[in-house]
This record gives structure tokens, C-alpha cells and sequence, in this order.
């Protein structure tokens, strides 16, 4: 695609290069998906660090076996390889660690929502999907994808029945680089991660507080086998939610936020 990021970036590659996350790169004009892409080389044994990043995607996917849908060039749409040495026990953090890494990378005041939304004003900028490859006969390798909608018209945004969408464009009002954008983003997702494998999420949680959307709300959360509904007090050190509800304070590891009640609008 002329003009689009892939030709851009394949005449930059230095730019990418400096990063540790990045320093190999797979861009594509279009796949099914990037979390595909990088998944078939991390068993080909692919190092640590590579990432793919589309154009477009004719599969992406989100959480719980959703689509992800974008218009072709205007999102920015990747997946890294990690190899982490934090035990697969202990990743479950990691999409708040991402979620802090990416919220910190855009030129808006954007917010993460438990566990892997970003979010501008109550609306979703973008998501981030983690899947672990933990076969016995090979390194473990986490596939960390984000997606995030840039230079998307309000037009172009998914509708969907959870958070309404948005998009950079939508809030700035002017398209956003998205190389820029992407080296920014590797280069914070670099350094959180590597914070996150040295002093574990212990170290993050701080950060993660100033960023969280869902604080001081009262939520509903669809547990599979129950919903509990209480208010939202931060997370722990191992990533769970923190809800207080009638019967006390429970941490929760995993579940969907399907309703925030806004204190103001009460
Ligand atoms: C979510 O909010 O449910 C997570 C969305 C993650 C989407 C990204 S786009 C790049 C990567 N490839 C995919 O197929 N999904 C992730």
C-alpha cells in the first residue's frame, strides 16, 4: 500500500531496530491475523522480540472469541513474541501490563478497564488479547496482540453490544502517525515488560491505579457460572480485580465487565 505504514516501515527498519521489541519484524499488507502469523514462528522457535504488525486483518480476533474488526490501513493492528521466564502461573498480569504500556503511548488521556480494555472518555480505543503457547516439547511463548483504532472515521468504528468505540481521529480530530505511534509502543511495552519479568506486576500496580477506568465504580461482572456486582477497588499484585460487595472483598482472576455504573450520572 503506497503511503501506508508497511512501505514506511520497511524503508525505516532502524527505527524498529532500536527497539528490543521489534527488532524483528514481520509487516504485512494483509493476513488473517497477526496473532497467527507470530504463534506459527514462535514454533518455527522465532527469538524473543518479533513482531508482526497488518495492514489488515481478513481474521483478527479479540477476547473471548470475538472478532476484531478494522478498516484496512487505518489501525494499528500487531502481535509481539514473548518468551517470558515469569512462570505461565504468574502471566496473568501481563494484559495490564500491556494495558498500562499502550495507555501510556497515546497522545489522548486514555484509561484501562479490567482486564484488557483501553479506553478514551468511556469509550474503547483499543484491546489487547494474550494467548500462551505452552506445548511440553517447546519454549513457552506468549503471543501479545493490541489492536487499536487510529485513524479511524467515526463511520469505520465496529458497533458493538459492549462499550461503544472510538478512535484517535475521532478524539483528536487529526489523523495520528501511525509509525510514530508504533515505535512509541514497542518501545513502552519493551520497558514495562521488562519490569513486569524482573520485579513482577507487584511493581506495576501503582501505575496501573492511575490508569484505571473501572475505580470507585459500581460494576456488574458475568463470572460464567454467576455475575457479582460490587465496587471496583483497584487490583492486586497478582492482576485479579478487587470488588466490594455485600459479603466483603473478593479478588476476582477472570471474568467480563457487562455494566458500569457511572457515580455521576447516579
Ligand atoms: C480485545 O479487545 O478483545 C482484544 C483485541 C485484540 C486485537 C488484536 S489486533 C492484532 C492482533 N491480532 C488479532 O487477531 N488480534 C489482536
Amino acid at each position: 500500500m503506497r503511503g501506508g505504514y508497511c512501505s514506511r516501515v520497511a524503508g525505516a527498519s532502524p527505527l524498529l531496530l532500536g527497539a528490543r521489541l521489534g527488532r524483528h519484524a514481520s509487516l504485512l499488507e494483509e493476513c488473517a491475523s497477526t496473532q497467527e502469523v507470530v504463534r506459527a514462528a514462535a514454533a518455527g522457535g522465532a527469538e524473543e522480540g518479533l513482531v508482526a504488525v497488518a495492514e489488515h486483518q481478513s481474521a483478527g480476533r479479540g477476547r473471548l472469541g470475538r472478532r476484531w474488526l478494522a478498516p484496512p490501513g487505518q489501525a494499528l493492528l500487531l502481535s509481539l513474541l514473548l518468551r517470558p521466564r515469569t512462570p505461565p502461573e504468574r502471566l496473568a498480569p501481563l494484559s495490564l501490563v500491556a494495558g498500562i504500556a499502550v495507555a501510556e503511548s497515546l497522545p489522548v488521556p486514555a484509561g484501562v478497564r479490567w482486564p484488557n480494555d483501553v479506553v478514551v472518555g468511556g469509550a474503547k480505543l483499543g484491546g489487547i488479547l494474550i494467548e500462551l503457547d505452552l506445548l511440553p516439547d517447546r519454549a513457552p511463548a506468549a503471543i501479545l496482540g493490541v489492536g487499536l483504532n487510529v485513524n479511524v472515521p467515526a463511520a469505520g468504528l465496529p458497533v458493538t453490544d459492549r462499550l461503544p468505540a472510538t478512535s484517535l481521529l475521532v478524539e483528536l480530530g487529526a489523523p495520528v502517525d501511525r509509525l510514530g505511534l508504533l515505535v512509541t509502543l514497542l518501545g513502552r511495552l519493551g520497558d514495562a515488560y521488562d519490569e513486569f519479568e524482573a520485579r513482577g506486576f507487584e511493581a506495576l500496580v501503582e501505575r496501573y491505579e492511575a490508569l484505571d477506568a473501572l475505580r470507585g465504580h459500581e460494576v456488574t461482572l458475568d463470572l460464567g457460572a454467576e455475575t457479582a456486582t460490587g465496587i471496583a477497588a483497584g487490583v492486586d499484585a497478582a492482576g485479579r480485580l478487587l470488588l466490594d460487595g455485600p459479603a466483603g472483598r473478593r479478588a476476582l482472576g477472570a471474568g467480563e465487565v457487562v455494566r458500569v455504573l457511572d457515580p455521576a450520572a447516579a
